[in-house]
């Protein structure tokens, strides 16, 4: 058997009674959780494959899962939270991630939820609410993170980039997707704790920074100089205007 082979049996085995569905191939696992969560399945059931053919990114991008590379991973979570308060989903997402990066190698957020190494993206982060009515029924949060893609020669290199360029040891998927669930367990239980706002603040490196900031209403020019406890990226511009931002692609620089 392949090293870091995935297959139900062996994700059974060390994620005991947690609800799972395991894909060889599957379109999105962010699309077969949704269907899941809306069956009724309980938080902290698990979606994973080891290829995605429609992976989906943020603000409508796609997002690439080849096999055996990446690590692609869906979590159905059933938070009792204002809906001002979602972003605190994709917070800790983007904390539990970056703690279990962390063992393994440098890491740091960009700001919403982008986990880096150096100035590369590792770990994408998507979170999707399914409504009924006015009623949250679940966020099922998605987790895309190159384990072993080479970007070398593709429109992603320079950009993208892969844990196993840069831990010391091969990367076992199991052991990180057992990795990622126990963190994500914990700050699930603590998504109305400021400590996770504040952990999450602490983490990201866009705080400081100039930045570019494509926005729906167009680009932001200026200083990031904080977040607030909803997530969004407060900025000042070069005339000493402030703007709030909540959905935006960020270049620094
Ligand atoms: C981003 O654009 O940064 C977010 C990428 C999120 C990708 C993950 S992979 C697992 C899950 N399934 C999807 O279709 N998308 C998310």
């Amino acid at each position: 058997m392949a090293a870091d082979q995935l297959s139900f049996q062996i994700l059974e085995q060390v994620l005991g009674n947690r609800p799972l569905r395991y894909f060889e191939s599957i379109g999105s696992t962010n699309d077969v959780a949704q269907k899941w969560a809306l069956e009724g399945t309980p938080a902290g059931s698990v979606v994973i494959a080891d290829e995605q053919r429609a992976g989906r990114g943020r603000m409508g991008r796609g997002w690439q899962t080849p096999p055996q590379q990446a690590l692609a991973m869906s979590v159905v979570l059933r938070p009792t939270i204002d809906p001002n308060h979602l972003q605190r989903v994709t917070m800790l997402g983007g904390v539990a991630v970056a703690e279990v990066v962390r063992t393994y190698v440098t890491t740091a957020i960009k700001w919403p939820n982008d986990i880096l190494i150096g100035s590369r993206k590792v770990c994408g982060i998507l979170a999707e609410a399914l409504w009924q009515g006015e009623t949250l029924k679940a966020v099922v949060l998605g987790i895309g993170l190159n384990i072993r893609v080479n970007f070398v020669g593709t429109p992603l290199e320079g950009i993208a980039t892969s844990l196993e360029d840069h831990a010391t040891q091969p990367i076992s998927r199991v052991k990180l997707i057992t990795q990622l669930l126990d963190h994500m367990d914990y700050w699930s239980a603590r998504i109305h704790d400021p400590l996770l706002v504040a952990t999450w603040r602490e983490w990201l490196i866009t705080i400081g920074q100039h930045v570019h900031i494509q926005t729906q209403q167009g680009m932001i020019d200026g200083t990031a100089y904080d977040v607030d406890s909803a997530g969004a990226l407060l900025v000042v511009d070069a005339e000493g205007h402030k703007h709030r931002v909540t959905v935006g692609d960020v270049r620094v620089g």
